[in-house]
């Protein structure tokens, strides 16, 4: 049986960290969906089909297999989404004891929910420091973000 994982997040805009553990994702699971979901905690810089679409690029660009493949989701529980596809594993990454204590408690609940388990991965530490709320924060100060970001969103910030 194909196990596919889930790779959630608003990637507003997706970084090189993102792509970093999308491609460890996708040496693991046979498929992985990265899923663009509306967080509505957060107002976000670009609308959800211009994440959805500069996420596709970022990963044609990163030659990432096939099996990767983009989505995005809007109404309801993540967990939802992953019962609907058939996924059993959401994939967070992890650069910090920060991120460990944010994602604890939504993991719990993703298995309490739906018994969805969560794999954290450990990207590469050169991406440690990168977040696509500090890209917002440089880009929009007029800083280069170019060795945060794939060259399609390096390319797309400069001309917005
Ligand atoms: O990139 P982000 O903004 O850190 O991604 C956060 C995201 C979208 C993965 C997170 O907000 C999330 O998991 N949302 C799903 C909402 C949900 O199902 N909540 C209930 C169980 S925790």
């Amino acid at each position: 049986m194909s196990r596919i994982a889930v790779v959630p997040g608003s990637f507003d805009p997706v970084t090189l960290g993102h792509i970093d553990v999308i491609a460890r994702a996708a040496n693991i699971f046979d498929q992985v969906h990265v899923l663009v979901v509306h967080n509505p905690d957060k107002s976000a810089l670009l609308p959800l089909t211009q994440r959805v679409s500069l996420l596709t690029a970022a990963l044609r660009e990163a030659g990432l297999p096939d099996t990767v493949s983009v989505h995005s989701w809007s109404m309801g529980l993540l967990v939802d989404y992953c019962t609907d596809v058939g996924a059993s594993v959401l994939v967070k990454g992890i650069r910090s004891q920060v991120d460990v204590a944010y994602e604890t408690p939504m993991a719990i609940m993703n298995r309490s929910l739906a018994g969805v388990e969560t794999v954290f991965l450990l990207p590469d530490p050169a991406h440690a420091h990168v977040s696509s709320s500090l890209v917002r924060q440089v880009a929009g100060l007029g800083g280069d973000v170019s060795p945060y970001v794939p060259r399609v969103v390096a390319e797309y910030l400069e001309t917005t």
